[in-house]
């Protein structure tokens, strides 16, 4: 039997990805654990243990103790906060992913997952339909640390046999947790605003795209890699993956058409740049090809459907 632990289940993917996980495993097959033990709210379905990552004792202890045989370690400081604390983003981002990465070298780990990000590429790659190897040279910490976890996940699979499966994610949208910190986070606040009949203030400019994915798309593609047969996944960095792409204007616009009073106030800051390093669209052929993905939500889909449920979500 599976035994999963979820690291910074507090967060906005592991909030919706642990009940994705219950569903699959059985909620006594799941622990979710956070930095914050306020974050025990959101699992009165499962067990919650607060833990910090960076904390190596505690780790092993509770890896050992509970019989963990999958890690999702999705810790991590993102894009905007990384610039404000880069040596800080630096050592959490990295030192964690190594520890986990050593644990599961030396314990019976079945399966480790670890996100890595769109902010891997930079301003010298291929803006548009961004292919899966290409140039990449990331101008912002976050970015330098998912590019250099990257490596390291395939230097563990290759040399120590960890099975380590890692998504490039886009802007990553849903409705069930505040914004934590990245430069898409726009096209998650912009629904708060748009439901609280405040005017959008959007730190990008009208024509900044950025590649972006709902949520439940999102954790599709983690459960889909993670349940894929091992020989199927055969990029052991990480997968380009893709679903939308859309500027603040065309998301502006969706809103609109739902709620015509809306509006709109563009004051680019100094997320601007790391946006502008971005890609516009990724190219994710080699997921579709190697594991089966399909992505099912577009931007007027995606609109529609948090309009409705945002405003009974409760925080
Ligand atoms: N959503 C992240 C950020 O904006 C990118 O992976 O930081």
């Amino acid at each position: 039997m599976e035994k999963v632990l979820i690291i910074g289940a507090g967060g906005q993917l592991g909030s919706e990805l642990t009940s994705a996980l219950c569903d699959q495993h059985g909620n006594d097959a799941v622990i979710a654990s956070d930095l914050h033990e306020t974050a025990k709210s959101k699992f009165d379905y499962c067990r919650f243990q607060q833990l910090d990552v960076m904390d190596n004792d505690s780790l092993k202890k509770l890896i050992k103790s509970e019989s963990i045989t999958q890690i999702y370690h999705l810790a991590a400081v993102l894009s905007a906060v990384g610039e404000k604390k880069p040596l800080f983003a630096w050592q959490l981002n990295m030192e964690s992913l190594l520890s986990i990465l050593e644990i599961a070298k030396e314990s019976n780990l079945d399966k480790v997952y670890w996100p890595s990000s769109i902010a891997v590429f930079g301003p010298n790659t291929p803006k548009t339909n961004t292919p899966q190897f290409c140039v990449k040279e990331p101008n912002t910490v976050y970015g330098i640390s998912k590019q250099a976890g990257e490596r390291w996940c395939q230097y563990y699979f290759e040399k120590y046999g960890v099975d380590v499966r890692s998504l490039r994610y886009p802007g990553l949208i849903g409705y069930k947790s505040l914004p934590g910190g990245g430069t898409t986070d726009y096209a998650v606040d912009i629904f708060h605003k748009a439901i609280e009949g405040e005017t959008f203030e959007c730190f990008l400019d009208k024509d900044s795209y950025l590649p972006m994915m709902y949520m439940p798309d999102a954790i599709k593609a983690t459960l889909d890699i993670m349940n894929a047969p091992r020989e199927s996944v055969k990029i052991r960095s990480s997968y380009n993956l893709s679903a939308m792409s859309f500027s603040p204007k065309e998301l502006f616009e969706a809103i609109q058409t739902e709620i015509p009073e809306f509006s709109i106030l563009y004051k680019p800051d100094f997320r601007q740049e790391i946006a502008d390093s971005w890609p516009d669209s990724v190219d994710d052929s080699h997921a579709r090809l190697d594991w089966g993905w399909n992505h099912q939500f577009g931007i007027k889909e995606m609109t529609r459907d948090i309009l409705v449920n945002l405003p009974n979500f409760q925080f």
